[in-house]
């Protein structure tokens, strides 16, 4: 008899998955009306030799029973565990960043200087970096023996009678030599000068060539476009724009730009102008056009956004 208990409990403990069916099962052979309590009670009244024997068995199998189901507790709650820890996952949370590394600053610039000017319908375009002494001086009414050519510091590529582009504005006549106007375009690119690095001045940089050619434009078109793109690129209207009269050989009247931000001191930031006919002349033009045009520094307008104090820093690993 107590065999048979034993074998239909270990069946049902096998058979239990939860901590209520264990209790249960508990109950129905330990527990205090339990099966095995009832056999072992009736123990008193046989005689004594099998009252040794029978009770012998069946607290043997008592205990059997009390430790399967203890174990099966075990298991259970180690179950319980895992899936207690399932439940704190949260499918819904993003997931982790991996990290990554960003675009250089002067690529951010670029990319934003050349959306704001395509919005006022500017094309963009890109330039040789190796240029001709033709391009970079003389059609930029910079003749050979005039003064105005120790205002850059060249790299010159003396074996190929080339040179490394001091400015962007070389694609001013290779623009209009093909292109009749009315025109407008910026060209972003790399510009290269022999002279000594400070904070502000690398022999490196990057400028963008503003020109927008056409008819009865003045200097007023030139300070409305330069506002709206220093509002659109600071994202803010309290941008003062400043215009001072200064000389470059290709415009006629010539001005270096300053900006100022709200409690900011007034910053150099371009040199700007009413293009100089001779260099319309250089392009072919034959009629009488207008037209302005401007060479902007880059690194300086990253430099202001993002606050980096040292435009040495742009191209050097730390
Ligand atoms: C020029 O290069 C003229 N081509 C600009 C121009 C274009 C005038 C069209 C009129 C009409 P400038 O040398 O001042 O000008 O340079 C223009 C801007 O380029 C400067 O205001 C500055 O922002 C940047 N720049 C010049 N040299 C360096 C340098 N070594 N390092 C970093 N930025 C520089």
């Amino acid at each position: 008899m107590p065999n048979q208990i034993k074998q239909k409990a270990i069946e049902e403990i096998t058979q239990a998955n939860d901590l209520k069916k264990l209790e249960e099962i508990y109950r129905t052979y330990i527990g205090r009306k339990g099966k095995l309590t009832e056999v072992l009670r009736s123990l008193k009244d046989l005689s004594e030799k099998e009252r040794k024997e029978k009770g012998k068995i069946a607290n043997q199998i008592k205990q059997e029973i009390s430790q399967m189901i203890k174990d099966k507790e075990q298991k259970i709650l180690s179950k319980k565990d895992v899936n207690d820890n399932r439940e704190w996952i949260d499918i819904t949370a993003p997931g982790i960043k991996i990290p990554q590394g960003h675009l250089h600053p002067i690529t951010l610039v670029q990319r934003q200087v050349e959306d704001i000017f395509q919005s006022m319908g500017f094309s963009v375009l890109d330039g040789p970096e190796v240029e001709t002494e033709y391009y970079n001086f003389d059609t930029l009414n910079v003749p050979k023996d005039h003064p105005a050519r120790d205002m850059w510091d060249t790299f010159w590529l003396k074996d190929l009678n080339l040179l490394l582009r001091t400015h962007t504005s070389p694609m001013q006549a290779r623009y209009m030599e093909k292109n009749n106007p009315p025109l407008r375009i910026i060209i972003p690119g790399r510009c290269f000068r022999y002279e000594a690095t400070d904070s502000t001045h690398d022999v490196q940089f990057n400028q963008f060539e503003g020109l927008m050619v056409g008819e009865n434009i003045s200097v007023s078109n030139l300070k409305a476009i330069i506002e709206e793109f220093f509002k659109q690129f600071f994202n803010s209207s309290d941008i003062k724009v400043r215009l001072r009269p200064s000389y470059f050989p290709f415009v006629e009247p010539g001005f270096e730009v300053d900006i100022k931000r709200k409690d900011g001191d007034w910053l150099e930031i371009m040199g700007a102008g009413m293009v100089h006919p001779n260099v319309f002349k250089a392009a072919g033009y034959v009629k009488e056009w207008q037209g302005f045009a401007f060479g902007m520094g880059m690194d300086r307008l990253a430099m202001i956004k993002y606050q980096i104090d040292d435009i040495r820093l742009f191209y050097k690993m730390i």
